[in-house]
């Protein structure tokens, strides 16, 4: 709000935003990660007008990465140097503020250095921390110490509402401010980068950060109920599964408007939808600068009604009848940190932005002095299906069936390759314009619960705080299991059993926020201007004016 208020525009604001949710969520995103973002340009404003962009800064893979890993070991530890991927955020949002934005990265950067000298820990982030601490008592309040220059005692004593800085971390982004994005890739903080990886067994160069690009891309499009439905490409597949999900229940709306939100039918639907889109991302994506990735087929509506006649009303199908046929490749890997954001200006101009370390702290590696917390992405990559069975498994690690996502030889890790993503900001076009900006946390869940905000706004005409909080379902196809949030009615989870669903009770699936332009449908909605929602699952709260 202030970088709005400042004169900024949607995307100085979202990257302002992302920066501060860097300091502030260190367990999240941050400087050491990367993203993907969609931008609308309103028509009328100076730039571009009317433009869609969408903003790849996905982390990549090293060039170094050398046959060893890509061989006998494909199943990169996690939370290992080995696990951390070229970050992608600081080149990705100084890219978006030079190309869309009104104000100067600098001033976008002045919040988040402002929260780095000094910010009360929130309830969420102390939330993360205690998780922390139990999975690792060893060595998590060092970790945490580290990030906030305090020691293990301070480490330990802190709570919701403690003041915390983090200095070293401002250091860097004073830098960055001074000196421009360029400081993180190449001279001392990259030095610090590499050596820091290096030191816990990565292969990062400091060519690799030297040469690290965001990619634009072609925005992916659908139409949905009259919208136009804009997600993010791969190397993201969540653009896909929602896409290739909309498009099926498309041909279910009437069905699932008689049932309503929320109940078995409508929820049975959403499933069979998702197991399709899951069952496609397991079997064909990945990278597409390295692989020919069959988009046009996936995202071809025909082929949407052709996998929406072989649903059934009152049962599932056999696991195989999802999707494109192909053989399927298993493969661990689990989630746990990650943000979204959104927003729309006065102008009409939107956008969301999701961005994430991977797991809870990234690679729990902190580089140097520089305060900047490393990801560990390349555990996004596949695994080889020999190597389904790690000699490395974080012995802390919760066993949550929901973390593990199938792949294919396309998303095989390989030097300067991006691993295949979930996560899946969404931006609705209406006639007049952007309708709707949607995206959400929680790796395989992000698709599932940007989906049914979507269907709970755009179909049942929920307000869009209702629709973010409602109970949700997850499916992604494997494991062969729908998780259920405990606010989903007993009766109901019974029906969706009977219908031949194993149905398993699961926490937050997916930490989601959307703003609504309800003045697009004021008949639907109450009042007009803008409404905005962030997921009580996580805490946060909207803020505008
Ligand atoms: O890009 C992905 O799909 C994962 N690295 C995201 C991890 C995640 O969302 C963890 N969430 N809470």
């Amino acid at each position: 709000m202030e970088i709005l208020r400042a004169g900024g525009n949607a995307v100085d604001a979202a990257c302002a935003t992302a920066l501060a949710l860097g300091v502030v969520d260190p367990f999240a995103s941050g400087l050491g990660g990367g993203g993907f973002a969609l931008a609308y340009r309103a028509k009328g404003t100076t730039k571009q007008a009317g433009q869609l962009v969408a903003l790849d800064f996905r982390e990549t893979a090293p060039a170094g990465l050398a046959p060893a890993e890509l061989g006998q070991r494909l199943l990169i530890p996690k939370q290992s140097g080995l696990s951390v991927g070229v970050p992608g955020e600081p080149r990705g949002l100084a890219e978006l503020v030079r190309r869309f934005g009104a104000l100067p990265f600098s001033r976008c950067i002045e919040p988040a250095l402002r929260l780095a000298r000094g910010f009360a820990v929130s309830p969420w982030l102390a939330q993360q921390i205690g998780e922390e601490y139990a999975r690792d008592p060893a060595t998590g309040p060092d970790l945490i110490g580290s990030l906030f220059g305090i020691d293990r005692a301070a480490a330990l004593a802190l709570k919701p509402g403690t003041r915390v800085s983090r200095p070293a971390l401002a250091r860097t982004l004073a830098r960055l401010r001074r000196e421009g994005v360029d400081a993180f890739y190449r001279g001392e903080i990259a030095g610090a980068l590499v050596r820091a990886t290096r030191a816990a067994g990565g292969v990062l160069s400091r060519d690799d950060l030297a040469g690290y690009a965001p990619v634009e891309r072609a925005p992916l499009v659908s139409g949905f109920l009259g919208r136009t439905v804009v997600g993010m490409p791969p190397p993201s597949a969540g653009g896909v599964i929602v896409s290739e999900a909309l498009g099926v229940l498309a041909e279910h709306v009437a069905a699932m408007q008689r049932a309503g939100a929320g109940s078995a039918l409508t929820l049975h639907l959403v499933a069979e939808a998702l197991k399709h889109g899951f069952a496609d991302r397991a079997r064909f994506l990945g990278d597409p600068d390295f692989t020919d990735l069959p988009l046009a087929h996936l995202l071809d509506p025909a082929y949407h009604k052709q996998l929406a006649s072989r649903l059934a009303m009152d049962h599932v199908l056999a696991h195989e009848a999802y999707g494109t046929p192909a053989a399927p490749v298993s493969t661990p890997a689990r989630d746990a940190g990650t943000a979204n954001l959104s927003v729309i200006d006065s102008a009409g101009n939107a956008v969301v932005l999701t961005t994430t370390i991977n797991l809870a702290f990234g690679a729990r590696i902190v580089a140097g002095d520089t305060g900047i917390l490393l990801n560990d992405e390349l555990d996004d990559f596949t695994a080889a299906p020999d190597r389904r069975e790690s000699s490395y498994e974080r012995p802390h690690e919760v066993a949550a069936d929901v973390f593990t996502i199938s792949g294919n030889p396309a998303n095989f890790a390989a030097p300067r390759k991006r691993p295949l993503s979930s996560m899946s900001p969404t931006l609705v076009l209406g006639p007049a314009g952007v309708e709707m900006v949607v995206g959400a946390a929680g790796g395989p869940r992000i698709p599932s619960a940007t989906l049914q905000i979507l269907l709970d706004v755009l179909l049942f005409g929920r307000d869009v705080g209702a629709a973010v909080a409602a109970p949700r379902i997850h499916h992604q196809w494997e494991p062969d299991l729908l998780y259920v949030e405990p606010g989903v009615p007993a009766e109901v989870v019974e029906a969706l059993e009977s219908k031949g669903h194993a149905t398993q009770s699961a926490h937050d699936l997916g930490k989601a926020n959307a703003v609504y332009n309800a003045g697009f449908h004021p008949s639907d909605h109450d009042g007009a201007g803008l409404q905005a929602a962030s997921d009580p699952r996580s805490g946060g709260a909207p803020a505008g004016y």
